[in-house]
């Protein structure tokens, strides 16, 4: 066989998949844009700044974006670093957009945490940690912003772990900070990494690698008495302060292994990314109906998790997002869809790079590509040449938003309902009906109050229905599971029973508190805040 297992498991071993976390303005973009830098994947800084405005420019992407002014959509990067092939999952920046985030953290097999080293962790850094930390996948955290005068960076270890309950280990230490940040000692490889000659243009700075011990003589030698006692006490108290790094605790979850560096200045940003691709996790097992899935011997299979709509205004086109689990992609090999058990050919695949699309070929475990949509795919939606098996549903959180959609005129409901239909199938609103499976009023809920401008923007742009919204005071929603009676809220002022889109019963209330006491007063009834896709 040309391309055998072996073939496979050596893609496998070389692929690291990760997204970026962070609160606006930490570095995200910066850092992504010298991350590419650095595999020589854009030639030149300012790169995908300059993309992400002509972006807003040219209006290639969501109308909206360009009228807020924020990313909503996401994509995919990748480069080649050495032997490995990296893989970076952009996440959305915006606060309204956990579930799209936690979708392509789905996607991900870890996560890097980005910080702002003066202002420490920020309200978002800390939803987005939830989202991960759901998850369960590794986190890595990159301290930035190390060239202007932050906090103690014990401080900022400190804070990580209280406010974040997670155990971080330095594995490298900044020497001095603002003007005076010259390097990071690199704990693991007991080596100093100084840095000169960084420019805010940022190519590549000129480093200089002093190996040894840090109280060694080649060590004192280059920074001179004063930083090296610095350094040293601080290393010490790293040593003192309790558990080293530890593979296991950081492949469960419970440590973060933590670098400092400047994305601007590009100071530590090499050695953080080759002490990343070294620990960080390649695509493993994905638990599946049928078991854990092995990337290597099983044929090809991925799964959708996003769906983006009309990126071409021009050719009104719906690309499925598939993050590849197993096997060796082709195009143009066909592979089953498992929900309809339909035949598909895996045609018209692209990569994206940015905003530029390039036609793959072939791609392997933890690449993403996108797909031509038809219309067929929706979120959690599995692909699989041997079709006997689906990936794991995508929870569906809980909107905390909800609008009750008004029908008007009769010659357009037909468009309201298929726009409802589809825009809810990507994902970008949940819909929910009043009465019966099906027949009543539509509710639109929402976790963030933005998605239903989204919604509305698109329903005008794309299905041309002038969409007409009331508010409702519900703010908490709950499935029901176990033994459910809707008799025990028929009569209820303060509950209101809908359904979702597969039929399924939901609570609605103002107050969590009011379900609670239902919870309370019927012992075999629980109220769940997340339910699952059935992508089958
Ligand atoms: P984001 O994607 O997370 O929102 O952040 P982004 O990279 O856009 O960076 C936000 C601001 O922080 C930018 O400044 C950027 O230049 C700056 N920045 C990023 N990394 C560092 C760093 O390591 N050190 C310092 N000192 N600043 C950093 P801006 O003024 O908003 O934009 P611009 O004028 O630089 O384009």
């Amino acid at each position: 066989m040309q391309n055998g297992r072996n073939d496979i498991g050596r893609e496998v071993a070389r692929r690291r998949t990760f997204a970026i976390i962070s609160h606006p303005d930490a570095g995200k973009t910066t850092l992504t844009e010298k991350l590419l830098l650095f595999g020589g994947a854009l030639r030149e800084a300012g790169a995908v700044r300059a993309r992400r405005a002509q972006r807003h420019a040219t209006s290639d992407w969501l109308e909206i974006e360009k009228q807020r002014g924020i990313s909503v959509s996401s994509s995919a990067m990748h480069f080649v670093y050495g032997d490995f092939r990296v893989n970076i999952l952009d996440t959305p920046g915006h606060r309204d957009f956990s579930e799209d985030t936690y979708r392509t953290l789905v996607a991900a097999d870890s996560a890097v945490m980005l910080i702002d080293a003066a202002k420490g962790v920020e309200a978002q850094t800390r939803k987005l940690f939830e989202v991960c930390r759901l998850r369960g996948i590794p986190i890595f955290t990159f301290v930035n912003k190390m060239d202007r005068h932050g906090r103690d960076p014990l401080d900022l270890m400190g804070e990580i772990e209280d406010v974040l309950g997670i155990d971080a280990v330095a594995l490298n230490w900044p020497v001095g900070t603002g003007n005076e940040f010259r390097g990071v000692y690199d704990r693991l490889g007991r080596c100093l990494q100084l840095f000169s000659g960084g420019n805010h243009g940022g190519s590549l700075v000129d480093e200089e690698d002093v190996p040894g011990a840090h109280d060694g003589e080649a060590v004192r030698a280059a920074l001179g008495a004063a930083r090296a006692d610095e350094l040293a006490d601080a290393l010490a108290l790293l040593e003192g302060a309790g558990a080293g790094y530890d593979p296991a605790r950081v492949r469960a979850g419970e440590q973060t292994p933590l670098f400092f560096g400047s994305a601007l200045t590009n100071f530590g940003v090499k050695p953080f990314l080759e002490r990343f691709l070294e620990l960080a996790p390649p695509p493993g097992p994905r638990p599946s109906s049928r078991g854990p899935i092995d990337p290597a011997t099983e044929p090809f299979s991925g799964f959708v998790f996003k769906i983006q709509a009309n990126m071409d205004p021009d050719h009104r086109d719906r690309v499925a997002f598939v993050r590849i689990c197993s096997g060796r992609f082709v195009r143009g090999a066909t592979a089953r869809h498992v929900r309809t058990g339909k035949t598909v050919r895996l045609a018209n695949s692209t990569l994206l790079m940015g905003q530029g699309r390039e036609e793959v070929s072939e791609a392997y475990p933890g690449d993403v590509v996108g797909l031509f949509d038809p219309g067929l795919f929706r979120i959690g939606d599995t692909l699989s040449e041997s079709g006997g098996f689906a990936y794991e549903g995508f929870p569906v959180f809980a909107p905390e938003h909800f609008m009750r959609v008004e029908l008007g005129l009769v010659e357009r409901r037909k468009a309201l309902a298929k726009g409802l239909e589809q825009l809810a199938q990507e994902g970008a609103v949940q819909l929910f009906t009043d009465g019966g499976n099906g027949s009543g009023t539509p509710i639109v809920g929402a976790v963030g109050p933005l998605q239903f401008d989204v919604l509305k923007h698109r329903m005008a742009t794309e299905y041309k229905v002038d969409l007409r919204l009331t508010p409702m005071p519900h703010s908490v929603a709950r499935w029901p599971r176990g033994a459910f009676d809707p008799e025990i809220v028929r009569h209820s002022q303060l509950v209101k029973l809908v359904h979702d889109r597969e039929g399924r019963p939901v609570l609605l209330s103002e107050s969590a508190s009011y379900l609670e006491r239902i919870a309370e007063r019927h012992p075999g009834l629980a109220l769940a805040d997340t339910a699952i896709e059935h992508a089958t």
